[in-house]
């Protein structure tokens, strides 16, 4: 892979206006000063309800149980409950936050998390994206931000447009999401070993796929001199929960493997596994790989930590030195643009691959669209809102 090197330069364009531009350039170079990632650490843990209500309990944790051979991850496929998409609101992160900061603020240690001092508070996934876009060649992403003292809030901006193109998916591309979720109906249980009771085509099967259900877990951590809180969903943990990410498992599906083209291309997709895992401290990624038809064939254990070395010198490697390096800039750029910035500015902030991102603050018209006439100031839930500014 050629890595696009995202050290930069960066212009005002023109410079008494709100569009900021920061650009990549090549070549790729080991920046001088590696960034520091901080170990994530676990504030609370949420569940989403099979009806979407979040709650702070533990009931949308699942155990790791092993699939059984040859899974049909086609199974049960007309049986899924499908979670429409939707616009990725920060709403239910913020809850969690709020909770987060009550108790620290409770626990009467005044030295530790000064809330004041939060950078960033954004999904994972959110998170995924700006860390993986040194690399990114094919897909572009939009966000909206908003700067609130001093913490940007992030979410990812979907337009109307997009957001029907993905609710309306081909069938075909459906299915295959579909074997994802499958995969992880599988590999989990709600007890920590396997329910005997099953018929052949259920076997290791822990119930119909409802993708309303999720258990995330929140983090706090620190990309340079950012700190950021970042929230995410657990596919499951490792025999017991102990409190803390040394037991959770992501789980993946791939295709197999057939030849070094399809190797190059897993690596390269390890690269977004590998982030997705390390941004909430997840130790552990079990990659079950399918047939085109959705059969699996073989799964393999990951150590996050170790897939750096695994692709490296690989024709599809990956440094993740440079995607730290990309993504610390990133944030510094936008805490600078902001930095004059009103509570209340929605500011949209576009990544092109191969080219850089771009920053503009929103008008009148763009705000009203981001509210999308719900209570909210801008993105953010007015009830937060008052909370902080009141
Ligand atoms: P796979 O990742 O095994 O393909 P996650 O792995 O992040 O827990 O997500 C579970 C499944 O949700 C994925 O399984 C995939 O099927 C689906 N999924 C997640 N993110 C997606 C995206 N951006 N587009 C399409 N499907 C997605
Ligand atoms: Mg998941
Ligand atoms: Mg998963």
């Amino acid at each position: 892979i050629r890595a696009q090197s995202p050290i930069v330069s960066e212009q005002n364009t023109p410079s008494n206006s709100p569009h900021r531009f920061l650009a990549y350039s090549a070549p790729s170079q080991k920046p001088i000063h590696p960034p520091t990632f901080q170990q994530p650490t676990q504030l609370l843990t949420f569940s989403y309800t099979p009806e979407r209500q979040l709650e702070f309990t533990d009931s949308a944790m699942r155990y790791f149980v092993e699939p059984p051979r040859g899974a049909n991850l086609g199974n049960r496929y007309e049986n899924w409950v499908r979670r429409p998409d939707e616009r990725g609101r920060v709403d239910g992160l913020l809850r969690a936050w709020s909770k987060a900061k009550a108790k620290i603020a409770n626990s009467g240690d005044g030295t530790k998390g000064q809330p004041s001092d939060i950078g960033v508070i954004a999904w994972r996934g959110v998170m995924t994206k700006i860390l993986t876009a040194a690399y990114e060649e094919r897909d572009g992403w939009e966000l909206n931000v908003m700067c609130m003292n001093g913490t940007m809030y992030f979410e990812e901006h979907l337009s109307d447009a997009k957001l029907k193109e993905k609710n309306a998916m081909e069938p075909r591309h459906r299915r295959q999401t579909y074997y994802g979720y499958a995969f992880e109906s599988y590999c989990t249980s709600s007890t920590p070993h396997k329910q005997e009771d099953c018929s052949a085509d259920t076997q290791g099967w822990s119930g119909d796929v409802n993708t309303n259900v999720q258990w995330c877990s929140v983090v706090k951590t620190k990309l340079g001199d950012t700190r950021i809180i970042i929230g995410g969903e657990v596919d499951c943990v490792r025999e017991k929960y102990t409190g803390r990410p040394d037991t959770f498992v992501e789980l993946k599906t791939s295709l197999s493997i057939r030849g070094p083209h399809d190797e190059a291309k897993f690596e390269k997709k390890l690269l977004k596994f590998y982030f997705q895992s390390f941004l909430l401290g997840v130790p552990e990624i079990i990659v079950g790989f399918r047939t085109p038809s959705g059969y699996i064939t073989t799964t393999q254990t990951f150590k996050t930590l170790e897939l750096p070395r695994l692709v490296r010198g690989k024709p599809g490697a990956w440094d993740p030195v440079a995607c730290l390096d990309w993504g610390r800039r990133f944030l510094s750029f936008l805490k600078d643009t902001m930095a004059s910035s009103a509570a209340r500015d929605v500011w949209r902030v576009k990544f092109t691959p191969r080219e850089g991102v771009s920053v503009a603050l929103l008008d009148e018209a763009g705000v009203a669209d981001v509210e999308g006439g719900e209570a909210r100031v801008g993105f953010l839930p007015r009830w937060y809102w008052d909370k902080e500014i009141g």
